[in-house]
């Protein structure tokens, strides 16, 4: 019989010391599907050690790249050699839901793509029609047959596109198609996340031209579809692994320097971390910060950069339930993201949902329980409640957490907490 692994957390000392931030999932897997776009040698650093960089890896390969991926250095090497193959098959896209990436850099480029619709996934439907309606206003045809998206377009043209809602991959696959399209395409409402800015910057590397980066009209001027050239690029630090370290401290009542965690990227955030009386400290090379005796409630609505983003609202939850009060959460992109709650309930977390709000009224103390994480940002957050959580809590599903965080039980145990694989 298999045992998959665990994760064991028992509570133990205040965190204390420093951690490093890796590389954003949501970055590197976007500047990976990036190197379609340019023939040559690729080289991006600062690429976290995690499950979805490989399941990426296999995907690009099988498009046709020839990637090597030195874990130790934390580095990608990727040739593009040309002769691509323009299917994106099921079996790879429906593991990531940034596979959908490849579309704009490969219709862009080559005309045409066949791309399996990516699924659902554990926080609900996914849909990915503002891509697909961006695209057309840009000149492309789709059909969907057998599962798959067949996109064709002679060459695109520059559009004037105005987004419903400011989509992270709506914006990205519509930026990366612009870069080849016959004129100027101008995205409006468009989302300008940090990992879409590091994208950008990669994108200017190699010779696109793109104005108005990070803001919410963006401005590409076509170039020609062999005339972008491969570059090296050092992937952005991750908010969301940070905003873990920084919520493990909080909750643990430790001291912490969190090294590489960019103070801009994650505004919002510090300040709710702030009114819960988390001091947080910008440094020169990251962000010092001090849990308080007790964490105090507060209210918190998720929002599109620059808001608090939903991949830190599990986070959030888990320290109200430990909080001084009643604090309400809303979640305005995904609907349906609260199914972690029930696990955080086993560990005697008092939290009622209704529709889009979660209502956490804090307990003394929550009680270890086995738990099961759902998807990867709300298995780092019953990792976090796990560390004050009485007894011995056990999470397993540890394969979600490993799809987006470098090492992180090897990064708290750094820190002093009482943790472990099992
Ligand atoms: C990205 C992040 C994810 C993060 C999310 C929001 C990656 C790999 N994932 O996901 O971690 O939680 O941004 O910050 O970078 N929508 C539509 N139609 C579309 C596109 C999106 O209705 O064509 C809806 C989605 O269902 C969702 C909302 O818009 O409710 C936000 O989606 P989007 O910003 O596109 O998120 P992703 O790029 O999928």
């Amino acid at each position: 019989m298999v045992t998959l692994p665990r994760i064991r957390v028992r509570p133990g000392r205040k965190l204390s010391g420093s951690v490093d931030v890796p590389g954003a999932k949501n970055s590197v897997l976007k500047l990976m599907a990036a190197c379609l776009m340019a023939d040559g040698d690729f080289t991006l650093t600062n690429v976290p050690d995690i499950d979805d960089v490989a399941t990426m890896s296999d995907l690009l390969s099988a498009i046709g790249l020839d990637i090597r991926h030195d874990r130790t250095l934390g580095r990608l090497d990727i040739n593009n050699a040309g002769g691509l193959h323009l299917v994106a098959p099921y079996e790879l896209v429906e593991r990531i839901r940034a596979s959908i990436n490849v579309l704009g850099p490969l219709l862009g480029r080559f005309g045409e793509v066949r791309i399996a619709l990516p699924g659902g996934d554990d926080f609900g439907s996914r849909p990915i029609d503002m891509h697909l309606n961006g695209l057309t206003q840009m000149g492309a045809e789709f059909s969907i047959r057998h599962g798959d998206v067949h996109a064709f377009a002679d060459r695109l043209h520059g559009a004037d596109i105005t987004l419903d809602f400011p989509s992270v991959g709506a914006t990205e696959n519509l930026l990366t198609a612009a870069v080849f399209a016959k004129g100027t395409t101008t995205i409006d409402n468009a989302a300008r996340e940090p990992e879409i800015v590091d994208l950008c910057h990669m994108l200017v590397s190699m010779g696109a031209s793109i104005e108005g980066i990070g803001s919410t009209t963006v401005t590409v001027h076509g170039v020609e579809r062999d005339a972008l050239r491969p570059t090296s690029h050092a992937v952005v630090p991750d908010r969301v692994q940070a905003a873990t370290y920084i919520a493990a401290t909080a909750i643990t009542g430790g001291e912490v320097l969190v090294r590489h965690a960019i103070p801009e990227h994650m505004e919002m955030l510090l300040r709710r971390f702030d009114d819960m009386g988390v001091t947080v400290e910008p440094q020169h090379n990251g962000i010092l910060v001090v849990g308080p005796e007790k964490l105090k409630s507060i209210d918190v609505v998720t929002l599109p950069f620059p808001g608090v983003a939903t991949d830190y609202k599990p986070l959030v939850v888990a320290l109200l339930s430990v909080a001084d009060g009643v604090g309400i959460v809303t979640e305005n992109l995904y609907p349906g993201r609260f199914r972690y709650v029930d696990e955080l309930r086993r560990l005697g977390a008092n939290i009622r949902t209704d529709g889009h709000h979660a209502i956490v009224r804090g307990v003394p103390r929550l009680s270890g329980a086995p738990v099961r994480s759902p998807d990867i940002r709300a298995g780092a957050a019953l990792v976090v409640a796990g560390l004050v959580a009485e007894g011995e809590t056990v999470i397993s599903d540890v394969h979600h957490i490993d799809r987006g965080y470098d090492d992180l039980v090897g990064r708290l145990e750094s820190l002093g907490a009482d943790i472990a694989r099992i």
